[in-house]
């Protein structure tokens, strides 16, 4: 079988010096909803790039439906769709009319053109709003017209640079039941790129954690959850740096299976709150960490990404700014 995706020791590096990509391997099935999941300047658009065709890897190789992306480019883009993380409609004209200057783009022969269009504005939830310019559409509204464009080709594998960042939680469920139907309908393979932890967490079939260039974890939402054990507590403590040793001994002894301190929160990872939690106190109590707030949870992605990253992800300065500059484009 030939995977959608499949990628070997991959790596990037800009101007000889900034490695983005550090030997990624991936493999991603056909038909299958797939989540890159990171922080800024992880290395999400770059791999998304070299995928597409429109960089070249320094090292390594990647292959989308078993295709070269550095020999077979025109082949591949033959087969994707891709919408990127920068706004790639025009808002002066309407939504038909970018849509029609995308199918001369992809050279959709002109009599199979207004029906085409039709059709992926009807997917989009579009059709009656086609003949507005665009700069009157919402934030939800211009992603889902940028997805429209990238199904125009009726795409084996459409691959989506952060679709739903900025927009509010309604939008990015609608931009969301969008993209599942079309997916469902051609049965195609859905490779994204997200922030989000609770969107990789509803939609993804399979998903990968990229920090720093590298893959650290993979796998279903649910194997991810698994790999931390039963419970989570955190505790909100001041002189956290004395936490690690505190709690050394019970991680020695089995209490708890793991502790990450970040800032001024200590996570502690448990098969059973309940049990260990007194012993976790008594101990922090001895080392003088003083604890302000207390509370137990199941394993959510954000742990996991905590676990394997070594921080959580930050994401609301960066979606306001993303937003505000959307908006700005989008007033011309
Ligand atoms: N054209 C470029 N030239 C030089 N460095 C670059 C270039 N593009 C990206 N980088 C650097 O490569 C690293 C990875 O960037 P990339 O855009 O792939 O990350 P990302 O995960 O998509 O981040 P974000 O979430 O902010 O979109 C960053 O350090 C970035 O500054
Ligand atoms: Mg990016």
């Amino acid at each position: 079988m030939d995977y959608a995706v499949s990628t070997h020791d991959l790596t990037k590096v800009y101007e000889g010096k900034v490695k983005a990509l550090n030997g990624v391997n991936l493999k991603v099935e056909p038909g299958k909803i797939f989540a890159l999941l990171g922080p800024n300047g992880a290395g999400k658009t770059t791999l998304m790039r070299i995928l597409t065709t429109q960089i070249k890897p320094t090292s390594g190789e990647a292959y989308v439906f078993g295709l070269n992306v550095v020999r077979d480019g025109a082949k591949i883009r033959q087969l994707i769709g891709y919408v990127p993380q920068e706004m790639s409609v025009w808002t002066d004209i309407s939504g038909y009319e970018n849509l029609l200057i995308y199918a001369k783009i992809y050279g959709i022969p002109p009599s199979k053109r207004n029906e085409l269009i039709w059709s992926v504005l009807e997917e989009m939830g579009l059709k009656e709003y086609a003949n507005n310019l665009v700069r009157t559409y919402s934030g939800g509204m211009i992603r889902r017209l940028e997805c429209a464009c990238a199904l125009l080709i009726k795409p084996k594998i459409l691959f989506l640079d952060e679709p739903t960042i900025g927009l509010d939680p309604s939008a990015r469920k609608a931009v969301w039941e969008k993209l599942t139907a079309f997916k469902r309908e051609y049965n195609a393979t859905i490779f994204f790129n997200t922030h989000y932890m609770d969107e990789a967490d509803l939609y993804a079939d399979e998903i990968a954690i990229i920090n720093g260039g590298r893959i650290v974890a993979s796998g279903t939402s649910e194997s991810l959850k698994h790999t931390l054990g039963g419970e989570i507590i955190s505790l909100e403590v001041e002189n956290s740096e004395y936490s690690l040793k505190a709690l050394e001994t019970l991680k020695m002894n089995n209490v708890i299976s793991d502790v990450i301190v970040s800032e001024s929160e200590v996570n502690i990872l448990t098969q059973d709150a309940e049990s260990s939690l007194p012993k976790i106190m008594e101990a922090l109590r001895i080392n003088k960490v003083l604890v302000k707030r207390v509370s137990i949870n199941k394993p959510t992605l954000d742990d996991v990404f905590l676990k394997y990253a070594g921080t959580r992800i930050e994401t609301a300065e960066r979606i306001s700014n993303v937003r505000q500059m959307r908006r700005m484009i989008r007033r011309g």
